[in-house]
């Protein structure tokens, strides 16, 4: 089976240091990667609504020299037609050389990576794994922070629905001296799972709690999220949560000189504006490291598939 990236702990620890590295050579000499991918093609299928990933992914092709199939919403597509994911993969194989699929049903990129002949990148599977926003967040981590070790790392908002979440954890619960505070509603708490199997496995310390003021001096990281309204089962539930946090410059009084704010993106209410010019905001930087990771991981996939 082709290499595929549909978790984040499928990349090892010395292969996410060698994407970042990777990264930053592209960073400092975007020339050199000009002609990288000549030829080479790259679907995107999105089968929910995306800007930053979908772009990404298209901008990091283009600027290795590459081409792009685009397949923009699940409407468009044979999916509508009831097509399974499998058949769909089966089939794009035959015009790409590699796969980013974006699916509202968790576990979709995974069957499209046992059924594709060329490698297939999880964009988003529903409320599960989004490892290369992971990669954009590690390379921000890794650009502000100069480590990935002994960081606490608050992760605030919808930790229930939010797949960008789930693989942060994952990722960073591989480093020594991490430690997490994860700030919800009762309501949107972290999956027993993501607890479980992952922070207790790997002995990561956290604490969970509803009040962001409080544990705002202990940060090193502070990584907000939007609450998932699509993976709501009703209205009501979305309309009362969706306000739980919303960071300001009064909130940031007891935080540290060197905190990093991080946010995934779109962003609704959850980061003020007024924000986005303190030199502590990193969500914007987080844009585009997202790019440099994604070309380094089309040119790693892409170098193993033998293509
Ligand atoms: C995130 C996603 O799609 O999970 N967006 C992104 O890819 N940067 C976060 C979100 O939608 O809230």
């Amino acid at each position: 089976m082709m290499r595929s990236l549909i978790n984040i702990l499928d990349l090892s620890v010395a292969e996410i240091d060698e994407l970042v590295a990777a990264a930053e050579d592209i960073i400092a000499d975007p020339g050199k990667y000009a002609d990288a991918c000549r030829g080479k093609k790259l679907a995107t299928l999105f089968f929910e609504p995306s800007t930053r990933t979908r772009l990404s992914f298209e901008a990091a092709m283009y600027e290795l020299g590459g081409n792009v199939l685009s397949v923009s919403s699940g409407s468009s597509s044979s999916a509508a037609k009831g097509e399974s994911v499998a058949d769909t993969a089966r089939t794009v194989s035959c015009y790409a050389d590699i796969i980013a699929m974006r699916h509202p049903k968790e576990g979709a990129p995974y069957v499209a990576s046992i059924n594709a002949s060329i490698p297939v990148i999880n964009a988003g599977d529903g409320g599960h794994n989004h490892p290369t926003q992971t990669l954009a967040d590690l390379l921000t981590i890794h650009r502000e922070k100069g480590r990935f070790e002994n960081l606490t790392i608050g992760v605030c908002g919808d930790l229930k629905f939010g797949r960008t979440v789930h693989s942060l954890i994952q990722a960073m619960s591989r480093y020594e001296g991490v430690r997490f505070v994860l700030i919800s509603p009762e309501e949107l708490k972290v999956p027993s799972y993501v607890k479980k199997d992952v922070l207790a496995r790997s002995g990561i310390p956290y604490v969970q709690t509803e009040n962001m003021e409080e544990v705002m001096p202990e940060l090193d990281i502070l990584y907000m999220t939007r609450v998932q309204r699509e993976r709501f089962f009703n209205e009501e539930d979305y309309l009362r949560l969706k306000d739980s946090y919303i960071l300001t410059p009064k909130k940031l009084v007891n935080a540290r000189a060197d905190l990093s704010i991080m946010h995934p993106l779109p962003r609704v209410n959850e980061i003020s504006v007024a924000i986005d010019d303190d030199p502590r905001a990193c969500y914007f930087k987080q844009v585009l490291n997202g790019k440099y990771i994604r070309m380094a991981l089309i040119l790693k996939l892409l170098k193993e598939a033998g293509k």
